[in-house]
Protein backbone atom coordinates (compact mmCIF):
# COMPACT_ATOMS: atom_id res chain seq x y z
CA UNK A 1 0.00 0.00 0.00
CA UNK A 2 1.73 3.12 -1.38
CA UNK A 3 1.09 6.43 0.01
CA UNK A 4 1.93 8.97 -2.12
CA UNK A 5 2.97 12.45 -0.40
CA UNK A 6 -0.87 13.75 -0.92
CA UNK A 7 -2.04 10.61 0.74
CA UNK A 8 0.41 11.41 3.84
CA UNK A 9 -0.47 15.23 4.38
CA UNK A 10 -4.45 14.25 4.18
CA UNK A 11 -4.30 11.72 6.91
CA UNK A 12 -2.01 14.44 8.78
CA UNK A 13 -4.86 16.72 8.48
CA UNK A 14 -7.51 13.94 9.45
CA UNK A 15 -5.79 13.20 12.54
CA UNK A 16 -5.13 17.21 13.59
CA UNK A 17 -8.45 17.61 13.40
CA UNK A 18 -9.85 14.03 15.41
CA UNK A 19 -6.99 13.81 17.65
CA UNK A 20 -8.52 15.86 20.16
CA UNK A 21 -11.43 13.25 20.39
CA UNK A 22 -9.44 10.33 20.37
CA UNK A 23 -11.30 8.44 23.50
CA UNK A 24 -14.66 9.41 22.10
CA UNK A 25 -14.20 8.24 18.54
CA UNK A 26 -12.64 4.91 19.55
CA UNK A 27 -14.75 4.02 21.58
CA UNK A 28 -17.68 5.07 18.90
CA UNK A 29 -15.65 2.87 16.03
CA UNK A 30 -16.22 0.20 18.48
CA UNK A 31 -18.87 0.44 20.32
CA UNK A 32 -22.38 -1.44 19.96
CA UNK A 33 -23.61 1.73 17.65
CA UNK A 34 -20.73 0.60 15.06
CA UNK A 35 -18.30 -2.50 15.40
CA UNK A 36 -19.64 -4.47 17.66
CA UNK A 37 -23.47 -3.85 15.72
CA UNK A 38 -22.28 -4.13 12.20
CA UNK A 39 -20.14 -7.02 12.49
CA UNK A 40 -20.95 -8.49 15.69
CA UNK A 41 -18.33 -11.28 15.19
CA UNK A 42 -15.78 -9.02 16.20
CA UNK A 43 -17.16 -9.35 19.66
CA UNK A 44 -15.66 -12.89 19.40
CA UNK A 45 -12.03 -11.31 21.03
CA UNK A 46 -13.52 -9.47 23.57
CA UNK A 47 -15.26 -12.16 25.95
CA UNK A 48 -13.53 -10.50 28.65
CA UNK A 49 -15.05 -6.98 27.71
CA UNK A 50 -18.67 -5.50 28.99
CA UNK A 51 -19.48 -4.66 25.48
CA UNK A 52 -22.69 -2.46 26.30
CA UNK A 53 -22.93 0.93 25.15
CA UNK A 54 -20.97 3.61 27.21
CA UNK A 55 -18.92 0.71 28.58
CA UNK A 56 -15.16 1.93 30.38
CA UNK A 57 -13.79 -1.10 28.88
CA UNK A 58 -14.60 0.36 25.44
CA UNK A 59 -13.84 3.91 26.07
CA UNK A 60 -10.51 3.18 27.59
CA UNK A 61 -9.72 0.40 24.79
CA UNK A 62 -11.19 2.75 22.29
CA UNK A 63 -8.23 5.25 23.35
CA UNK A 64 -5.31 3.08 22.81
CA UNK A 65 -7.06 2.13 19.72
CA UNK A 66 -6.52 5.58 18.21
CA UNK A 67 -3.84 6.54 20.13
CA UNK A 68 -1.72 4.07 17.98
CA UNK A 69 -3.29 5.11 14.76
CA UNK A 70 -1.90 8.80 15.71
CA UNK A 71 1.50 6.93 16.21
CA UNK A 72 1.06 5.65 12.84
CA UNK A 73 0.28 9.15 11.32
CA UNK A 74 3.50 10.76 13.35
CA UNK A 75 5.53 7.88 11.88
CA UNK A 76 3.88 7.74 8.62
CA UNK A 77 6.76 6.85 6.58
CA UNK A 78 7.18 3.71 8.80
CA UNK A 79 4.49 1.96 10.12
CA UNK A 80 5.99 -0.97 10.59
CA UNK A 81 8.29 -0.12 12.90
CA UNK A 82 6.13 2.34 14.98
CA UNK A 83 3.51 -0.63 15.50
CA UNK A 84 5.99 -3.44 15.50
CA UNK A 85 4.81 -4.32 19.03
CA UNK A 86 1.73 -4.27 18.28
CA UNK A 87 2.18 -6.14 15.25
CA UNK A 88 3.47 -9.29 16.95
CA UNK A 89 0.61 -8.67 19.48
CA UNK A 90 -2.45 -9.09 16.99
CA UNK A 91 -0.46 -11.47 14.75
CA UNK A 92 1.12 -13.61 17.37
CA UNK A 93 -0.74 -13.21 20.29
CA UNK A 94 -4.09 -12.15 19.54
CA UNK A 95 -4.34 -14.17 16.16
CA UNK A 96 -7.03 -12.03 15.11
CA UNK A 97 -8.22 -12.94 11.65
CA UNK A 98 -7.02 -9.97 9.14
CA UNK A 99 -10.26 -9.73 8.01
CA UNK A 100 -11.65 -7.94 10.97
CA UNK A 101 -8.85 -5.12 10.10
CA UNK A 102 -11.07 -4.13 7.20
CA UNK A 103 -14.19 -3.86 9.01
CA UNK A 104 -12.29 -1.94 12.01
CA UNK A 105 -11.05 0.39 9.26
CA UNK A 106 -14.37 1.02 7.73
CA UNK A 107 -15.78 1.80 11.26
CA UNK A 108 -13.25 4.22 12.05
CA UNK A 109 -14.00 6.08 8.46
CA UNK A 110 -17.76 6.07 9.00
CA UNK A 111 -17.20 7.84 12.63
CA UNK A 112 -14.64 10.30 11.27
CA UNK A 113 -17.25 11.41 8.68
CA UNK A 114 -20.49 11.48 11.07
CA UNK A 115 -18.37 14.32 13.50
CA UNK A 116 -16.47 16.00 10.99
CA UNK A 117 -17.98 15.42 7.74
CA UNK A 118 -16.44 18.21 6.25
CA UNK A 119 -12.76 17.38 6.51
CA UNK A 120 -13.78 13.81 4.87
CA UNK A 121 -13.57 15.37 0.99
CA UNK A 122 -13.61 12.46 -1.39
CA UNK A 123 -9.88 12.75 -1.75
CA UNK A 124 -9.14 12.78 2.15
CA UNK A 125 -11.35 9.67 2.19
CA UNK A 126 -9.64 7.85 -0.20
CA UNK A 127 -6.25 8.46 1.60
CA UNK A 128 -7.67 7.66 4.87
CA UNK A 129 -8.64 4.52 3.76
CA UNK A 130 -5.01 3.61 2.20
CA UNK A 131 -3.35 4.72 5.70
CA UNK A 132 -6.01 2.23 7.38
CA UNK A 133 -5.49 -0.49 5.08
CA UNK A 134 -1.56 0.06 5.76
CA UNK A 135 -2.23 -0.15 9.29
CA UNK A 136 -4.09 -3.38 9.03
CA UNK A 137 -1.51 -4.95 6.44
CA UNK A 138 1.59 -4.13 9.21
CA UNK A 139 -0.78 -5.71 12.06
CA UNK A 140 -1.59 -8.63 9.78
CA UNK A 141 1.99 -8.85 8.60
CA UNK A 142 3.08 -11.30 11.46
CA UNK A 143 1.27 -14.66 11.16
CA UNK A 144 2.92 -17.63 10.95
C1 LIG B 1 -5.34 -4.71 21.83
C2 LIG B 1 -4.68 -1.34 18.40
C3 LIG B 1 -7.44 -3.90 15.38
C4 LIG B 1 -8.52 -6.99 18.93
C5 LIG B 1 -4.94 -3.57 21.16
C6 LIG B 1 -4.17 -2.50 21.75
C7 LIG B 1 -4.00 -1.56 20.80
C8 LIG B 1 -4.66 -2.02 19.60
C9 LIG B 1 -3.24 -0.23 20.94
C10 LIG B 1 -3.66 -2.45 23.20
C11 LIG B 1 -2.33 -3.11 23.30
C12 LIG B 1 -1.76 -3.07 24.71
O1 LIG B 1 -2.52 -2.86 25.66
O2 LIG B 1 -0.55 -3.25 24.82
C13 LIG B 1 -5.33 -1.78 17.28
C14 LIG B 1 -5.33 -1.07 16.02
C15 LIG B 1 -6.11 -1.80 15.16
C16 LIG B 1 -6.60 -2.95 15.90
C17 LIG B 1 -4.58 0.23 15.73
C18 LIG B 1 -6.45 -1.54 13.71
C19 LIG B 1 -6.48 -0.35 13.17
C20 LIG B 1 -8.02 -4.92 16.09
C21 LIG B 1 -9.07 -5.79 15.61
C22 LIG B 1 -9.39 -6.65 16.61
C23 LIG B 1 -8.53 -6.33 17.73
C24 LIG B 1 -9.65 -5.69 14.21
C25 LIG B 1 -10.43 -7.74 16.63
C26 LIG B 1 -11.63 -7.60 16.09
C27 LIG B 1 -7.74 -6.64 20.01
C28 LIG B 1 -7.80 -7.32 21.30
C29 LIG B 1 -6.89 -6.67 22.14
C30 LIG B 1 -6.28 -5.59 21.35
C31 LIG B 1 -8.68 -8.53 21.65
C32 LIG B 1 -6.59 -7.00 23.62
C33 LIG B 1 -7.60 -6.26 24.46
C34 LIG B 1 -7.39 -6.42 25.95
O3 LIG B 1 -7.51 -7.54 26.44
O4 LIG B 1 -7.11 -5.41 26.62
N1 LIG B 1 -5.24 -3.25 19.86
N2 LIG B 1 -6.11 -2.91 17.16
N3 LIG B 1 -7.71 -5.28 17.38
N4 LIG B 1 -6.82 -5.62 20.08
FE1 LIG B 1 -6.40 -4.33 18.60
Amino acid sequence: MVLTTSDKNNVKTVFAKVGGSAEQLGAETLDRDVMFTAYPQTKTYFPHFDVHHGSAQIKAHGKKVVAALIEACNHIDDIAGALSKLSDLHAQKLRVDPVNFKFLGHCFLVVVAIHHPTVLTPEVHASLDKFLCAVGNVLTAKYR
